[in-house]
């Protein structure tokens, strides 16, 4: 299954694609993971990348490119995976379908998560992170024990980009950048569409039953 969760910020691309690459055992690949990760650890990529980042901006195409094509050439990911937050930008999705076409593979589907505005924001404002990437919600998913995680028991925190005026700023890019590549994978007849307006549990079932069929 090779497979681009394509959905805004806060639609639940993470928690579904952390249950999905469980239940059907692809690797889960997360763009913003890896680049916090990077950020973290001080690497010269997290240096190039923080200020977009923290400002809920996106990280210019070509590190991106960069990146990803390291990944998808290597053969762990050869029978499959599950791209979070990649394509972002139409040069990206050309790009991937270059690397794709290299390889004579192409995508299995392209999956939209569908979330109105409002609960984008609920959901981003009151989410909490942990740096072995779990996330966590105040309100909606909370650890059992306040402000620790359920998996490693380190301290969460609040990602730079959960704070309102990078959640604006991401919301309106998502818009103008990333929204436009649904009518791209439209026109090659590979967009899946859920709605992701319900529990956690229930989108994950929605999903699943898509993908079974
Ligand atoms: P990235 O980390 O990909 O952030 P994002 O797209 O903004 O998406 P999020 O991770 O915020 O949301 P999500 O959909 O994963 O939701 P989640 O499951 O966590 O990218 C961050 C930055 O990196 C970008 O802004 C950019 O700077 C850079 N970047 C990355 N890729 C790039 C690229 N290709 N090109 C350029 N720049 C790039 O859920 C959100 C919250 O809601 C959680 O608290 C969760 O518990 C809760 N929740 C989830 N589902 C439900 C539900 N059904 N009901 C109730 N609560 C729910
Ligand atoms: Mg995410
Ligand atoms: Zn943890």
């Amino acid at each position: 299954m090779k497979i681009v969760l394509l959905a805004p910020p806060g639609s639940g691309k993470g928690t579904q694609a952390k249950m999905l690459a469980d239940k059907y055992g692809i690797p889960h690949i997360s763009t913003g993971d890896i680049l916090r990760d990077n950020i973290r650890a001080k690497t010269e990529l997290g240096v190039e990348v923080g200020s977009y980042m923290e400002k809920g901006e996106l990280v210019p195409d070509g590190v991106l490119v960069e990146m990803i094509r390291g990944r998808l050439l290597h053969p762990d990911y050869a029978s499959g995976f599950l791209l979070d937050g990649y394509p972002r930008t139409l040069p990206q999705a050309d790009e991937l379908s270059k690397i794709l076409n290299e390889r004579r593979n192409r995508l299995d589907a392209v999956l939209y998560i569908d979330v109105p505005d409002d609960v984008l924001i609920k959901r981003l404002s009151g989410r909490r992170m942990c740096t072995c990437r779990a996330s966590y919600h105040l309100l909606f998913n909370p650890p059992e024990r306040d402000g620790i995680c359920d998996h490693c028991g380190k301290k969460l925190y609040q990602r730079d980009d959960d704070r309102e005026e990078a959640i604006k700023t991401r919301l309106e890019i998502y818009k103008q950048r990333t929204q436009p590549l649904i009518s791209y994978y439209a026109k090659e007849g590979i967009m899946l569409t859920v709605n992701g307006a319900a529990e956690i549990s229930e989108v994950f079932t929605r999903i699943c039953r898509l993908f079974d069929d």
